[in-house]
């Protein structure tokens, strides 16, 4: 059966787990030097309308890996800039290569693609979501601290794409989410299923929030694509910056976690972001090896993990 990951819930909590434990499995074959090439003669087509560096590094390297080959094509490579429809991109491309990679400006464009697609298409970041990056976070945290399940997050800042993956996960994996951001700047309610509303606490005060947190995490105060408001936003959100007095508050034995990009000085402090909590390196290669199990499961399906 064809599917598609273009929202963290696309998989469902054992599959999921699955991709965790597989992640750690492929990461470990790597580092002891052992090939793993379940992918030979596979091709993954990415397409960037939005700038990238681990998302195009992680899927490269990680395809390469696995034994396929990879095709990056950004915005303007491609006809569709000059009008091409998606329904038609998505159709030829897919008679061609194994599996897409899409970062775009709307949700509603990935999910056009899949539904005119042959192969797997993944997200790899629209206006709404981000479920690559939330599937290595949560695996980077069960590296670091164990199973997730029952623990508390907080999301401090612009609830963005990222933020409402987290919500997404939060209910396939129960544990909750906690959120401090500006006034202006709440959670759009229209965006949050009872489900994912269950899991969720707003707090007007950022430190109010952080109390108890196992994990604290933010990112950039502008997404891309949102830059217009740049100023407005760097005005509204200067005092939702995670600083070591606010990590004081989280749990004693809370890690730190950011996406990247990050603008150190504005959401996050040097102090915090290279200090010993901070877990955004490891994050970032995460990418990487979170990816490669989410490739294989699109494209092989289930392996037993010895
Ligand atoms: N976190 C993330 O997706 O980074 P890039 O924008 O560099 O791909
Ligand atoms: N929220 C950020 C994430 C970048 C990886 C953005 O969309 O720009």
């Amino acid at each position: 059966m064809l599917r598609h990951y273009l929202q963290f819930n696309d998989c469902s909590r054992s599959e999921t787990e699955y991709l965790f434990a597989r992640a750690r499995w492929i990461k470990d074959r790597l580092r002891q030097g052992q090939p793993h090439h379940p992918l030979q003669g596979k091709t993954l087509a990415m397409i960037f309308e939005k700038a990238s560096t681990r998302t195009r590094v992680s899927f490269e390297t990680g395809m390469g890996q696995l034994g396929g080959q990879v095709l990056c094509l950004s915005k303007n490579d491609i006809q569709m800039a000059r009008g091409e429809t998606v329904e038609d991109t998505a159709r030829v491309l897919s008679r061609m290569v194994d599996v897409v990679m899409i970062r775009t400006f709307a949700q509603s464009m990935v999910e056009t693609f899949a539904a005119h697609s042959r192969a797997p298409v993944i997200n790899g970041l629209t206006n709404e979501f981000h479920p690559c990056q939330v599937l290595a976070d949560i695996y980077t945290f069960l590296e670091h601290r164990g199973p997730i399940t029952g623990k508390t997050v907080v999301w401090i800042g612009d609830p963005n794409n990222v933020f409402y993956t987290w919500l997404q996960a939060a209910a396939l994996l129960d544990f909750k989410v906690h959120l401090s951001s500006p006034a202006g700047y709440p959670v759009d309610e229209a965006r949050v299923p009872a489900a994912e509303r269950s899991r969720l606490e707003t707090f007007a005060d950022p430190f109010d929030a952080t109390r108890g947190a196992a994990l604290v995490t933010t990112d950039v105060w502008t997404s891309m694509g949102f830059e217009a408001e740049n100023e407005q936003r760097r005005r509204a959100f200067q005092h939702w910056q995670v600083n070591a007095a606010l990590m004081a508050h989280a749990a004693p034995d809370a890690v730190f976690m950011h996406c990247l990009p990050a603008h150190r000085g504005e959401e996050v402090t040097d102090e915090v972001i290279d200090g010993p909590q901070s877990l955004v390196w490891d994050e970032a290669e995460n990418r990487m090896h979170a990816q490669k199990a989410l490739l294989e499961f699109l494209l092989v399906g289930e392996v037993k993990t010895p």
